[in-house]
């Protein structure tokens, strides 16, 4: 047998503690997948007096350059999270001669180029499976075993603690807030839950699928984002009404030299495989030009699964995949560019459109006639009773579109808001057929 490989994590949180479990309770399954033993050598913390549940206080450093500079701890695992210390554990590591896996999409999201050259330059690989997707293999599915196809589209739930809050939204009828704090509660978001519910997250994870996908850096702050924190259970009514239901997806597909990408919540067909995955559950649809549509589905985060994903990319390491196929997919490489970013303004679209008016006749007319000047046709209309919350005054028209350019369809949405009568802002969503 070889000799163990010894490995150094930088983080005993929620991942850290799911991989330590696994390597210090699964020692013979690891010499099984790696023909050597993995040796868990120390985990770095921040403060050593927390409780643990599978971390021994043996193995807790809170000197992160103890473990990088340790000259018999090859692999360092990166399970800090953030952008700024553990871009600098990376860098470090990687000067340090060390392979690195990491989990953290903000950090390849932001800092690819920079990273990667610096692994290059090093000779060193960097595992990421565990940083899109948690449990679903999808890193590895789109650079290894898609390889034979160019992939043409990804569109995926790529969060789960939206696709938690949307599915009790849309089936209980209740507010985002009150959903936001069940989840919360049962420990499916964050107490500051900002980069979950305004589409970052999702967003980072995007441009690192974009990456493996399509061979795009695309800089993190191009990729337009919409969250779910300003969805108002109305419009998950109506939209259920209509056949459909709202996902906040995560989107990429090429189109002759270029590629659009955006983060948003989108009107899917019920009868859509994404529309029935509900609750934490991630899932991602891929078009490859010689596969045609997969879909894969699993936990998209989590002690156990996250952990699964980093624990592939040690064997990986342990077993010499890794530095090969490194050496071989130039990721965030400063190739030039195939493909531009689609201005999102270009992207065509059908739309749903919720406008609240006030309960006069001719508004219709209004809001269509608007729609029309911008050449946007209208293919169903609904009006429904006055709300009870506007004190019976004001009616909430619906409309669902023919295809439209964003920026036509953004324009029509200013003047509609501009109209007398109309109560601002209209809200209005993309819809997928
Ligand atoms: N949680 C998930 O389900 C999940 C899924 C996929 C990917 N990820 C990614 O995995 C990474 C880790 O997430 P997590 O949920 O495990 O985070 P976490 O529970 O907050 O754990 C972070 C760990 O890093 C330590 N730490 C934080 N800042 C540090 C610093 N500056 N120097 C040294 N140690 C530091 C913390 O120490 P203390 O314990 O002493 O505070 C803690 O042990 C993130 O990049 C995240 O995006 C997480």
């Amino acid at each position: 047998m070889q000799e163990p490989l010894n490995v150094g994590l930088l983080g005993g949180g929620t991942v850290g503690n799911g991989v330590a479990k696994i390597l210090l309770e699964h020692p013979e399954r690891m010499i099984l997948r790696a023909g050597r033993p993995i040796v868990l050598q120390k985990v770095v913390v921040r403060d050593p007096s927390k409780p643990r549940s599978h971390i021994p206080a043996s193995l807790i450093e809170t000197n992160p350059y103890r473990v990088i500079e340790d000259p018999n701890i090859p692999v360092i695992v990166e399970l800090v999270g953030g952008t700024t210390d553990a871009k600098n554990y990376v860098l470090a590591a990687l000067a340090a001669g060390k392979h690195v896996v990491t989990a953290n999409k903000a950090l390849l999201a932001e800092h690819g180029v920079e990273i990667f050259e610096a692994a290059r330059k090093a000779n060193r690989a960097i595992g990421f499976e565990a940083s899109v997707c948690g449990g679903i293999p999808i890193i590895n599915l789109l650079s290894q075993c898609l390889s034979a196809n160019q992939i043409t589209a990804i569109q995926g739930i790529l969060n789960g603690t939206c696709n938690f809050i949307l599915t009790t939204m849309s089936e209980e009828g209740r507010p985002y807030a009150e959903m936001l704090a069940r989840a919360q509660e049962l420990g499916y978001a964050e107490a500051n839950p900002t980069l979950d519910v305004d589409g970052s997250d999702a967003a980072h994870k995007l441009a690192v699928l974009a990456q493996i996908a399509f061979g795009v850096s695309v800089p993190f702050h191009e990729i337009e984002r919409v969250g779910i924190d300003t969805l108002h259970p109305m419009d998950l009514r109506f939209a259920y009404e209509l056949g459909y239901t709202i996902k906040l997806l995560a989107e990429g597909w090429l189109d002759g030299n270029e590629v659009a990408l955006h983060v948003a919540p989108v009107l899917l067909r019920k009868t859509d495989m994404l529309a029935q995955v509900r609750g934490v559950y991630n899932a991602i649809q891929v078009i490859g030009d010689a596969v045609g549509e997969m879909m894969f589905q699993g936990a998209g985060a989590g002690a156990l699964p996250t952990a699964s994903a980093v624990i592939s990319d040690i064997v990986d390491l342990a077993v010499g995949r890794a530095q090969k196929t490194f050496a071989v997919n130039k990721f965030w490489s400063a190739t030039p560019k195939k493909y531009q970013l689609r201005p999102s303004n270009k992207v065509r679209s059908r739309f749903y459109l919720r406008v609240l008016v006030r309960d006069e006749p001719g508004m219709l007319a209004d809001v269509a006639r608007t729609l029309a000047n911008d050449r946007i046709s209208i293919a169903s209309i609904i009006q429904h009773e006055a709300l009870e919350e506007h004190q019976g005054q004001v009616v909430p028209l619906v409309i669902m579109t023919h295809y439209a350019e964003t920026g036509q369809f953004r324009h029509a949405l200013s003047k509609i808001n501009e109209l007398p009568g109309v109560v601002p802002p209209g809200v209005s969503y993309s819809v997928d057929d």
